[in-house]
């Protein structure tokens, strides 16, 4: 008879490879020390931390989500981040627990925090700096980085497919830029528990995906879409979006809408870029003038 812990790491895959793999990456749970609670979502919570004198991030389950079978996802998603190494995909550093439900992974720590927030603090337009947000100075960068976080995880044999590319899951540091992270645990959930974990999830969601149907790579492309969408704006996919009683479309109808492909992102008008449509247009009607 195998005791829980022993049936944990048999059922991983049902490989000894896999709990080797774990087992590779442990590092003693007794150096890594929790400093602050960063973030807690429906399954897990984030701790910012120190491990041998450098700055962590730590992600465990919640102590009530401690249930064998979410120990098990997060453990597949700690497998899964043992594949990953690239400069734009958030480091992970080890794994420690001193038994299978506390597990928990040791990432990089993120010191600017997700792009959401960074996009939120910037609603005034500047940074905690006072810089201000522009695609000149910094958005273009953030995007080549995820685009390159992207590009690595599809060329991937077997491709990796994100499925969950939003501004929470792109995290910012002062020195390297944007990282992708969050391999998680919300690819083994169904749409409703994800829905349940995180309200407005659904925001960058590919139709395919909402309807459960068959999806591969451009999943991710689409979101991406999302993403810029967001970062132009530095608002939420769709946050414009109402019904015509000049109500907010919440998440259900968000998704019939996009699904209905009645439902279009958002983009800024600035000055800016209605020079850029006005002189697209003008370079276009020359064009046709020379043609004809
Ligand atoms: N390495 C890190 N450095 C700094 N902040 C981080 C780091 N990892 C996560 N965070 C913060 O914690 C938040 C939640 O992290 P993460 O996306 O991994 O968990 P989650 O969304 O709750 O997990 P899941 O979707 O797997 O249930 C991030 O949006 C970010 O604000
Ligand atoms: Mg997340």
């Amino acid at each position: 008879m195998y005791s829980p812990h022993a049936r944990f790491f048999c059922r991983l895959g049902g490989h000894c490879v896999d709990r080797a793999r774990l087992l590779a990456v442990r590092i003693d749970y007794q150096e890594v020390q929790e400093i602050q609670l960063i973030s807690r979502g429906g399954f897990g919570e984030v701790w910012s931390g120190i491990y041998l004198g450098r700055p962590v991030a730590i992600k465990r389950l919640l102590p009530e989500k401690r249930t064998w079978d979410d120990a098990m996802n997060f453990a597949m998603e700690i497998k899964m981040m043992t594949r990953l190494n690239h400069p734009k995909i958030v480091e992970f550093i080890g794994a420690a627990w001193s038994n299978a439900l506390s597990i928990q992974a040791i990432c990089e720590y993120m010191n600017c925090g997700d792009l959401k927030s960074l996009l939120d603090r910037s609603s005034t337009k500047n940074d905690s700096n006072g810089t201000v947000l522009t695609w000149a100075n910094i958005k273009l960068h953030l995007a080549i980085d995820v685009a390159d976080a992207l590009v690595y995880l599809h060329s991937l044999n077997p491709k990796f497919i994100h499925r969950d590319l939003k501004s929470r899951n792109i995290l910012i540091d002062a020195e390297n830029g944007a990282k992708l992270s969050d391999f998680g645990i919300s690819r083994n959930r169904n749409l409703e528990e994800t829905m349940t974990a995180g309200v407005g999830t659904c925001r960058w969601m590919a139709p395919e995906v909402i309807q459960g149907a068959h999806y591969d790579e451009a999943v991710d492309i689409y979101s991406f879409g999302c993403v810029l969408s967001e970062m132009d704006t530095c608002n939420v996919p769709y946050f414009d979006a109402t019904h015509t009683n000049g109500s907010k479309l919440q998440d259900h109808a968000i998704m019939a809408g996009v699904v209905q492909g009645t439902l279009k992102l958002w983009r800024s008008r600035s000055r800016a870029s209605k020079r850029t449509r006005r002189s697209a247009r003008r370079r276009r009607s020359s064009r046709t003038s020379c043609a004809s």
